[in-house]
């Protein structure tokens, strides 16, 4: 016993040193160490020695399996993976700096305008980009030869589907699922074949509207100077300056003092001291009678806006364009 136990050692010393891959340490540790390895095998059989033997035997074997797993211990250090050729790691190098996104200045105006409102108690929902005309024009009381449509400059995909060119057919698609009571917001994107430093083909709005029993246009005036206070400030009064929409009855453009100028002009409210920021008015019967809601039970306000339109106004940008090319330098600002 004594002498295979002074046998396994030396050869496990021997082969140790010449390990040259993570696969053979661990093919050697299991030979000799394993749950089934030579090693503990042989302390197994310790039982059948007589027992004035088994002490000095005893300790032969666990001194030697000390030092096979040192020797496997120190030579794991030296061999620390297959892949050799790798370079060494310097942990004390500093770390790489992984600069920090941000949200779009679109995106957190977008979740602003929607805050407010939700505050307000309206709930979000939203809707197609790739809208039928049914819901863009003629569900909101556009008809295929009404004028208004030249309002909107039309990006038709056939006769009959086209890119959204507002949120207002949210407006019907709600209606449509839903009863009243109703406070719905709902941003998206939207689309008009046009493009200049005011106006990109693709921009965001936000559609707000509400549905009940008595809403009134003083609801909408106490709605919407809410939201100017809560998303410029308390000093920017506004104006309702009457409108036409088709679908609303009576409409409005709502003004707001000019942010630049404080109401004396300038050149970017052009002298009158006032800008426009958005669309509302009073639902019109006609579109409660599309989706069968009874206009003689409930009113509805309603108002649409430009998102970009309140950012450029929001942070002095002169140029909408500058929100789609992804200018860091411009984007970090905000
Ligand atoms: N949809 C209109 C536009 O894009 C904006 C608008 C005006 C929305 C009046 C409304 C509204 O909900 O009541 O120009």
């Amino acid at each position: 016993m004594e002498e295979r136990l002074q046998k396994i050692r030396d050869e496990a010393l021997k082969a140790i040193p010449e390990i040259k891959s993570q696969e053979e340490w661990e093919a050697l540790r299991i030979k000799y160490l394993g749950r089934k390895g030579i090693l503990p095998e042989l302390l197994k059989q310790m039982g059948s020695l007589p027992a004035e033997l088994r002490p000095r035997i005893g300790q032969l074997a666990n001194a030697v399996k000390k030092e096979i797993e040192t020797a496997l211990n120190t030579r794991q250090v030296r061999v620390p993976s297959g892949r050799q050729a790798a370079p060494k790691t310097d942990i004390t190098l500093p770390g790489r700096f992984i600069p920090p996104g941000k949200l779009h200045p679109i995106t957190q105006i977008t979740s602003e305008v929607c805050d407010i409102f939700e505050r307000l108690g309206f709930a979000m929902a939203e809707g197609p980009d790739v809208e039928l005309d049914y819901y863009n024009f003629e569900a909101l009381n556009i008809p295929r030869d009404h004028p208004a449509r030249d309002m909107q400059d039309t990006f038709y995909i056939s006769e009959n589907v086209l890119l959204r060119t507002h949120t207002s057919p949210i407006q019907v698609r709600t209606m449509e699922r839903q009863r009243p009571p109703l406070r719905i917001i709902a941003p998206g994107k939207v689309y008009r074949c046009d493009s200049d430093i005011t106006h990109t083909p693709m921009f965001h709005q936000v559609e707000g509207f509400m549905v009940d029993k008595g809403v009134s246009f003083a609801d909408l005036k106490g709605l919407l100077t809410i939201f100017v206070h809560q998303i410029f400030d308390e000093q920017t009064s506004l104006r309702f300056r009457p409108s036409f929409f088709p679908f609303t009855e009576p409409s409005a453009e709502i003004d707001i003092l000019c942010v630049i100028c404080r109401g004396s002009g300038c050149r970017v409210c052009s002298q009158t001291g006032w800008l426009e920021v958005m669309g509302a008015g009073m639902v019109d019967p006609e579109v409660f009678r599309m989706v069968g809601y009874d206009p003689e039970e409930v009113t509805g306000l309603a108002f649409g806006m430009g998102i970009e339109r309140i950012a450029m106004l929001k942070y002095g940008i002169d140029d909408i364009r500058l929100f789609y090319e992804n200018n860091l330098r411009f984007l970090k600002q905000f």
